[in-house]
């Protein structure tokens, strides 16, 4: 007897990649942003807190792009810690192909957020560049890596020990984005007026305005924070 397999995908095809949170129309945009400064902050933990204190302390409590900037590179972090953490237990589960292939499926998701933050730092160093900000080594070198070094090593322990504590971690620093771009829009009206450069449209995509721009990152941040709240409810892959 011949035992045929049909293929899933047909040969020469290519399976769809996550495509990361949805892209809104200007209207759904503002919306976003209303719902957004609606929602009281997450209660943050001690852990959260050790790192939104020195980063309003280094750069101020305001948002700004160079801030931003600095936010975005530390929040593929945790993104990062879960990827190599999954990887170690796809290799140790490989025995059992079903389950590693479910850790597979969220190692594939954490990279997309991990892109998707990538493109955040990218338009955000963009932003900066275009406005003349000046950004120095201790601040904008330095004390991101510190934090990044400090933020990668609590998430993959707490990870380890309690992966629930690692997503509720990652979900607070993504409610503090949310909130934080989305308070610096409402603040600065004036970037309602000013248009999006569209420098990584063909991978991000365009907007009006940069507040739109800034808008859309927002409203990343959030689908993030509800990835990561879901990821808690089911921390361990079975
Ligand atoms: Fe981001
Ligand atoms: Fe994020």
């Amino acid at each position: 007897m011949t035992i045929t397999f049909e293929p899933a995908i047909a040969p020469g095809t290519r399976p769809e990649l996550p495509s990361g949170p949805p892209k809104l129309s200007r209207d759904l945009l503002r919306q976003a942003e209303r719902d957004t400064l609606a929602t009281p902050r997450m209660a943050y933990s001690l852990l959260a807190r050790m790192m939104f204190k020195p980063v309003d302390l280094l750069y101020g409590k305001q948002g700004s792009f160079t801030k931003f900037a600095m936010l975005e590179t530390i929040a593929r972090v945790p993104y990062q810690a879960w990827e190599r953490m999954g990887y170690w237990a796809v290799h140790r589960h490989a025995a059992r192909s079903a389950l590693a292939r479910r850790v597979f499926e969220r190692i594939v998701e954490a990279r997309a957020d991990q892109d998707n933050e990538q493109w955040h730092l990218l338009i955000m160093q963009d932003l900066v560049q275009r406005n003349g900000e000046r950004q120095t080594w201790l601040l904008h070198r330095a004390a991101p890596w510190a934090i990044s070094f400090f933020y990668y090593h609590v998430s993959w322990m707490l990870f380890l020990v309690r992966p629930d504590w690692s997503y509720r971690l990652n979900a607070e620093f993504e409610d503090h984005a949310e909130h934080e771009y989305m308070t610096f829009v409402a603040e600065n009206p004036a970037l309602d007026l000013v248009p999006d450069p569209g420098t990584y449209a063909a991978e991000y995509g365009r907007h009006r305005s940069v507040a739109d721009l800034l808008r859309q990152i927002g409203h990343d941040e959030r689908t993030h924070k509800l990835d990561s709240l879901e990821s808690m409810r089911e921390p361990r892959v079975r």
